[in-house]
């Protein structure tokens, strides 16, 4: 049994709220599983697939050398920085104006969060995030004392964040903004003039902006933006004034990368900052303190692999979309899609009134399938509200599993329809 403590807990910690999944799992308990009705999770966001052969096979190569035992550079392996300048070429176009002195290796995309914030801002500082909201980022905010700012976005939006909202929100006290695209939860991909009219935006206010590109690779229809390139066009003109001076993207820019989707890899711990050299030495302060270096291993394996694997990665994200077609199919015509992309789904449940946190419970104890409520990635976690629009959403993530339990958990929101009895609204 935990005993009493004779010193206090750090104050930011004591109000850091809990990671929720867990909560989920709890729920996940109470089901009784069968041979013919097994549980069904789509909670996690989690590759479900193992790492591509070659990735595997050199991994154990390089992991099992005494040469690779030692630390790195904080800024991580050279090889990899290297590579990984060819590779933001290959997802954001040749003109990408990237080199290695732009890019530090991070113990994965969480912990490039920390580092960039740490940073940049100070305790008492402001930090705009748009709810919902990628719970560890407002986590991160709370445990290092920065406020967090909410920019509400909307279903009939599509749950695209607002510029002009967003640059209500600015007072001297905001440090930065932080979007996720494709975003975690709700799965909505950002255009890139919307980036663009953020980056301005962010520019204009001398404001950092970071954009948490997690997902990126999953986008199949173009390129994520284009706010690497020294003359990044506009697909729609911008609401937002425009800085007099032209767009250079080390003034203002923080990109975060994770290498556990794409390469599927989350164990391995493998993230990535890009942000100008002028900001680079105070990220290495920050990670020389809290990872000293990224792990070699995967860092060595991945480097020369890297071209290699982008059939593996397209094939990935293509299997994915495809996921998300069949998930729009077979959906009960009563549940509505707010926004698909990347790993995850932002679904409307149809019970009239009812907390989604209440719908999910259920489903995971009555039915075996496990989803997350919109409250878990937003202020309102847990307790309150009322069953308001708000409160109907559900991520469902389409990464963790296979085309026939997509099917089977679309058999089971159709039943409970039925079980739950609540009554049901268009
Ligand atoms: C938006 C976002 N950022 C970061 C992470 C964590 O990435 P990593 O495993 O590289 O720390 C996740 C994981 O789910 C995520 O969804």
């Amino acid at each position: 049994m935990a005993g009493k403590l004779a010193f206090r807990i750090s104050r930011n910690i004591e109000r850091t709220g809990r990671p929720p999944i867990p909560q989920a799992y709890k729920w996940a308990e109470a089901y009784v599983a069968t041979p013919t009705r097994p549980l069904l999770d789509m909670s996690q966001g989690v590759p479900g697939i193992p790492p591509p052969r070659p990735l595997l096979e050199r991994l154990g190569v390089v992991a099992s050398s005494p040469a690779t035992c030692g630390y790195v550079p904080n800024a991580g392996e050279p090889l990899l920085r290297e590579a990984m300048v060819k590779e933001m070429k290959h997802a954001y176009g040749e003109d990408t104006d990237v080199t290695p002195d732009d890019i530090a290796i991070t113990a994965g995309c969480n912990l490039a969060f920390v580092a960039a914030v740490t940073a940049i801002a100070d305790p008492g500082d402001e930090v705009i995030l748009p709810v919902p909201w990628y719970f560890n980022h407002e986590m991160t905010l709370s445990m290092l004392g920065v406020t967090t700012v909410v920019l509400k976005t909307s279903p009939e939006e599509g749950f695209i964040p607002s510029p002009e909202r967003c640059a209500a929100l600015i007072t001297p006290k905001t440090r930065a903004i932080v979007l996720v695209s494709p975003n975690n939860p709700t799965g909505a991909i950002y255009p890139p003039s919307l980036l663009l009219s953020f980056a301005k935006l962010a520019r204009g206010y001398n404001i950092a902006l970071i954009i948490d590109e997690t997902y990126r690779d999953f986008i199949t229809t173009g390129v994520p933006h284009h706010l690497f390139s020294p003359s990044p066009r506009p697909s729609s003109p911008s609401p937002i004034s425009e800085p007099s001076e032209p767009w250079s993207w080390r003034s203002t820019f923080i990109h975060l990368y994770s290498f556990s989707k794409a390469y599927c890899i989350p164990g391995h711990r493998l993230g990535l900052i890009c942000a100008s050299p002028a900001l680079q030495p105070s990220i290495q302060t920050a990670l020389d303190n809290i990872q000293i270096c990224a792990p070699r291993a995967p860092q060595l394996a991945l480097a020369p692999l890297l071209p290699s694997l982008r059939p593996f990665v397209r094939g990935t994200a293509d299997a994915l979309a495809a996921r998300h077609a069949l998930f729009r199919a077979v959906l009960p015509p009563r549940w509505r899609v707010g926004a698909q992309g990347g790993y995850y789904a932002f679904v409307r449940h149809p019970f009239a009134g009812v907390r989604a946190q209440d719908v999910c419970r259920r489903l995971a104890q009555e039915l075996g399938v496990v989803c997350l409520p919109a409250g878990f990635f937003g202020p309102r976690m847990e307790e309150g509200g009322e069953g308001g629009e708000e409160e109907r959403w559900i991520r469902f993530s389409v990464a963790n599993v296979d085309d026939e339990k997509v099917r089977r958990v679309c058999e089971r929101l159709k039943e409970c329809e039925r079980v739950f009895g609540w009554e049901m609204q268009g």
